[in-house]
């Protein structure tokens, strides 16, 4: 079958998951939620506005947060550990960034000019992640889409190296086997590309190559063929798009001594990471990356991204040379908030005292998964951690589709929601947050709900195949 017409096939099965034991219970408390649902239906494709958000039976609509609480349509009220898909490591409506924003609000919240905020933060954010300089933009896909093309401007190079199951953002260049069908992608060691959408060219794919997460020798396979051909080895350095995995230290290592091998440029894409630990991932593995992309919780639940280099890659943007422009750029109020969010909430202390509550959630699932006799594996990093339903360890997309019990994790979610907790991010290859407006208290509410939600993840949901969790 043609590809589109094999893709259009699956999309139609939108209905992921079977009714679990606990969707009742679900159905009976979120039934605004179900209303507005349907209403969004008529003018929304899936009712949603980013297709992350598609949750069986339907998604959750939410009307407000606060520190570490969010309350739905209905009213119900969760400990919310997805915080936006890590895009709140300060939690919701933080005191001092509502402050600081009403203020600035006042003024204007968009001039179209620079700003003397934006250069404040330029000087904050180079300093902290150690790069000479930064461009500003406002999602994570701004951020990586001028990576990408940063590193091929800078090689004059035109192909890019990906891994299986990293996503950086909807766009073309980057958009292929990020969650591909493991029969559609060949062997392991050497993946064949699948594109990640319909309507992607036929005659890109030559210009993005695929490995596997983890595996160095088939980069290096990749390498010795096309390397004089790769301006960038583009990854997630520790990957948060098919649950939490942590790669080999030695993966990233060798990463670096390739990319320098070939003259190619190394892009950690740190959408999700950069907030998370104080420097990024270079704190824990101590690669420094060519280029590095963060956003998301940096700028405390505003939209901003920031692309940082050394001083020789980002001069090669201006004029008639690498394009980069953005109305919404370094806006003062996303500016403002990430300036007050680095500089005040996301410290290096707050940091360590938020990825001590993660490890404390983690390490109370784990006693009571133990005890219950259910398999599992936690990998956590820094304030962020996924619980699988398997007993061995994730290594890459391959382990990822094959290992996960889906069932039993859509029964585990569905049950953490009906007792008043959302536990991560509502996708299947997510992981939660913890943010510096939760408390002890609300690990220990949290762990109360899993010790209720136990006989429902023990009862599971009937089996999901793999074509149904793609
Ligand atoms: C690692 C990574 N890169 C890039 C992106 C894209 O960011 P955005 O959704 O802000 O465009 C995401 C989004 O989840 C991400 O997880």
């Amino acid at each position: 079958m043609p590809i589109n017409a094999y893709m259009r096939d699956k999309a139609l099965q939108c209905r992921m998951y079977p009714e679990a034991p606990s969707a009742s219970q679900f159905s009976e408390k979120t039934k605004s939620s179900r209303m507005l649902y349907h209403e969004a239906l008529r003018y929304t494709p899936y009712g949603v506005h980013s297709n992350w958000r598609i949750f069986d039976p339907y998604p959750l609509f939410m009307r407000r947060g606060r520190g570490s609480r969010i309350w739905d349509a209905d009213g119900n009220e969760y400990i919310d550990f997805n915080m936006a898909f890590g895009a709140l490591g300060v939690g919701h409506a933080h005191p001092r960034l509502v402050e600081e924003l009403r203020n600035v609000i006042e003024e204007g919240t968009i001039y179209g000019f620079e700003t003397e905020r934006s250069v404040l933060l330029a000087k904050l954010i180079t300093s902290r992640y150690g790069y000479d300089m930064v461009r500003f933009s406002t999602t994570g896909l701004e951020g990586t889409l001028l990576a990408v093309r940063l590193a091929r401007a800078f090689t004059g190079r035109p192909k890019i190296l990906k891994f299986e199951g990293c996503f950086h953002g909807s766009h073309e260049m980057v958009m292929v086997s990020v969650k591909p069908d493991i029969y559609r992608a060949g062997h392991q060691s050497s993946p064949l590309p699948v594109p990640a959408s319909w309507g992607y060219p036929e005659s890109l794919k030559e210009y993005t190559l695929v490995a596997s997460y983890n595996d160095l020798d088939g980069v290096e396979k990749l390498m010795r063929e096309y390397g004089n051909e790769v301006g960038g080895i583009i990854l997630e350095p520790v990957a948060m798009n098919m649950g939490v995995v942590v790669p080999d230290i030695e993966f990233i290592k060798g990463l670096r001594e390739l990319a320098d091998e070939y003259n190619s440029l190394l892009i950690f894409d740190e959408v999700k990471t950069g907030g998370k630990m104080f420097r990024g991932v270079q704190d824990w593995c101590g690669v420094r990356a060519d280029i590095i992309v963060v956003a998301k919780a940096i700028a405390g639940g505003y939209p901003l991204s920031a692309v940082l280099a050394g001083r020789e890659i980002m001069e090669t943007i201006g004029p008639k040379k690498t394009a980069h422009g953005g109305t919404f750029n370094s806006n003062i109020l996303s500016v403002s908030a990430a300036y007050i969010t680095l500089r005040e909430i996301l410290t290096e202390e707050a940091l360590r005292r938020c990825q001590d509550l993660s490890d404390k959630l983690a390490s109370g699932y784990s006693d009571i998964l133990s005890d219950a006799g259910i398999k599992f594996n936690i990998a956590t990093f820094a304030n962020s951690g996924t619980v699988y339903f398997t007993d061995k360890r994730v290594r890459n997309w391959r382990d990822f589709v094959r290992l996960n019990d889906f069932g039993r994790w859509y029964s585990w979610v569905v049950a953490m929601v009906n007792h008043g907790v959302i536990p991560q991010a509502l996708g299947y290859d997510e992981q939660w947050t913890i943010s510096t407006q939760h408390s002890e208290q609300d690990i220990e509410d949290a762990l109360e709900a899993m010790k209720k939600a136990v006989p429902e993840i023990r009862r599971g949901t009937p089996k999901i195949s793999v074509e149904e969790v793609l």
